[in-house]
């Protein structure tokens, strides 16, 4: 069985909140609030969930940006890496969920293998970071509008995860 990790950060729990809901979905997987630490901690996982809110206009959340640094010397070869992401596409509908934009682009030289991949269909917005191909790098939620859709948009993730692991 993969060993799951999930890495979050979170200003208001919005993103906190998430992330226990995808470590609920998949069952056996561990969590962490991000800071140096935590990050110390994911050589030792097959599967890596990266969480995070967008602030400002398309910044990462703030505990994201003090490690952001950091993030240009990992070596995940070998690992399965996806992003999630907290975002407002009605108020921030030019940066909606940049935040996993940026983690994903930070990670291009860390020889990870990006898995989980969103279509963009069901949201409404002008423009992301997170978004390359035409899909969402990962799972983009919307808790300011579109909250009743998380629980299914998680199940439904979780399960294409499962099977981009298997
Ligand atoms: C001042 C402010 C700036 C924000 N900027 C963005 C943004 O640029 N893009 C976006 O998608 N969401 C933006 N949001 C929405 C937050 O990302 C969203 O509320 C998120 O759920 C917060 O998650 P957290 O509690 O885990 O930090 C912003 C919210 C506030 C209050």
């Amino acid at each position: 069985m993969a060993k799951i990790g999930i890495f979050y950060g979170s200003s208001t729990g919005n993103t906190e909140a998430v992330a226990n809901q995808i470590k609920d979905a998949f069952g056996d997987a561990d969590i962490f609030e991000i800071n140096a630490d935590a990050l110390t901690n994911i050589a030792s996982y097959d599967v890596v969930l990266l969480g995070s809110s967008t602030w400002g206009f398309g910044d990462l959340q703030d505990e994201w940006e003090d490690v952001l640094d950091s993030l240009d010397g990992l070596d995940l070869t070998g690992k399965k890496v996806s992003f999630f992401g907290t975002g407002d596409q009605f108020n921030y509908d030019e940066t909606f969920c940049d935040a996993m934009g940026i983690l994903y682009e930070a990670l291009q030289n860390s020889g990870a293998n990006f898995i989980g991949k969103v279509l963009t269909d069901s949201y409404q917005f002008s423009a992301s970071r997170a978004v390359v191909d035409d899909q969402f790098v990962g799972l983009a939620l919307d808790e300011d509008n579109q909250n009743e859709m998380t629980d299914d948009r998680i199940q439904a993730w979780v399960q294409q995860l499962k099977s981009e692991i298997a």
